[in-house]
């Protein structure tokens, strides 16, 4: 062990970093970003409302973001107030200030795996116990699954991911419920998809009063095309809200993140359009996959989650050569495709289509057009 090493944490030794490949590739359709980039006139906007930060940027953001968290509020309805809301760079960040404030050392919080691979890196580096309860076949999560897990851990917090990332599918409102009753501690919704879902009131949004312990995070990674501005929010109960200013790092969030922010908000209906022409190159992946005779489960997000591959990694690669990056999400038989453009996912579909006549050996069996799945 080096002397590095040594002096490490011992629950942080021999650990590997988050790391989705970040190759040179063509297209790229492997980590979930939105395809489109920030258009024209959106971006006059964003520039504009960071052009007028520039001067003023000797003094220190307002470390509490109100005139951000004000928008987003307007931007979430749901009668919601900036004190219901709370922003970080990322809702990466937000997920570990959760951590920081109600989890840490001695504490647990409880994830249904396969979900967002960052949620048992988060807890480790915040001290937390990550516990996985796992889920049912084919990936499904039912309000008795999720209750009876809750009730045996005894977590801290309750960390679901709607819609889940990889499978793609929103969480029935029943499941919240069951969940938020079955828990003592916190429940988090994670929702950095949700407005690619097929039905909008699939948000957690609205049961948020008379709830305080349930918190929804979101994220303008997705949606906003804005993974390279790096702002995520939740919203919540005003006290919880209070609490998590015990953890932020003071001036957090920069001023020039929470204009650019800001700029993009003022756009949203327009940025909307842009993630409906998303949600049409997705279904047309299900649609197009499916046809091919292989199971896609139904996605609410701007991914698929492939199955029916007899070697995942082989079908991988061979896609990977005909210059399409997708996601090995590590399930057995399965890959995880970001919908693109129009071009991209032409070039997505052309990719499978090669493979599949190339290799059929790579596949369980592409004769049968599949039925509709639910994971
Ligand atoms: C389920 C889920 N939550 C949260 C995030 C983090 O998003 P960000 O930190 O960019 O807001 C991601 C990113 O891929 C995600 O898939």
């Amino acid at each position: 062990m080096s002397e590095i090493e040594n002096l490490l944490r011992e629950d942080l030794r021999g650990r590997s970093p988050y790391g989705a490949p970040q190759l040179d590739v063509p297209v790229q359709l492997n980590t979930n970003e939105n395809a489109h980039p920030i258009p024209e006139d959106v971006a006059a906007v964003v520039a504009e409302f960071i052009g007028r930060e520039l001067r003023g940027l000797n003094r220190y953001p307002d470390r509490d973001a109100v005139a951000l968290r004000t928008d987003l509020a307007a931007y979430l309805g749901h009668g919601l107030t900036a004190d219901h809301v709370w922003a970080a760079n990322g809702s990466n960040e937000i997920l570990q200030q959760l951590l920081q404030a109600f989890g840490g050392p001695g504490r647990t919080v409880l994830g249904f795996m396969p979900s967002y691979s960052m949620h048992p890196l988060l807890a480790r580096g915040t001290g937390t116990a990550f516990a996985d309860a796992g889920r049912e076949a084919g990936y499904t999560l039912s309000p008795a699954f999720a209750a009876a897990a809750i009730e045996r851990h005894d977590p801290d917090l309750v960390f679901l991911v709607s819609p889940n990332n990889p499978t793609g599918t929103a969480l029935g409102a029943d499941v919240i419920e069951a969940a938020y009753e079955a828990a003592r501690g916190l429940v988090v919704i994670d929702e950095a998809y949700t407005e690619f879902a097929r039905d909008p009131a699939s948000t957690a949004l609205g049961r948020l009063a008379g709830r305080p312990r349930l918190v929804v995070t979101r994220t303008m990674s997705k949606a906003f095309a804005f993974a390279g501005a790096r702002v995520g929010y939740l919203a919540a109960d005003p006290e919880l809200v209070e609490k998590l200013l015990l953890v932020r790092l003071p001036y957090h969030l920069s001023s020039i993140t929470q204009a650019a922010a800001r700029g993009a908000l003022a756009c949203a209906p327009r940025l909307q359009a842009e993630v409906d022409q998303l949600k049409h190159q997705r279904d047309r992946i299900v649609k197009n996959l499916r046809a091919k005779g292989l199971p896609v489960a139904d996605s609410d997000a701007n991914f698929v989650l492939v199955g029916g591959l007899r070697d995942a990694a082989a079908v991988w690669r061979a896609v990977l050569d005909r210059g399409v990056l997708i996601r090995d999400v590590g399930l057995p038989g399965r890959l995880r495709i970001t919908a693109g453009t129009e071009e991209e996912t032409t070039a997505l579909l052309d990719a499978f289509d090669a493979v599949l006549e190339a290799r059929p050996a790579l596949f369980d069996s592409a004769t049968e057009p599949q039925q509709e799945q639910q994971p």
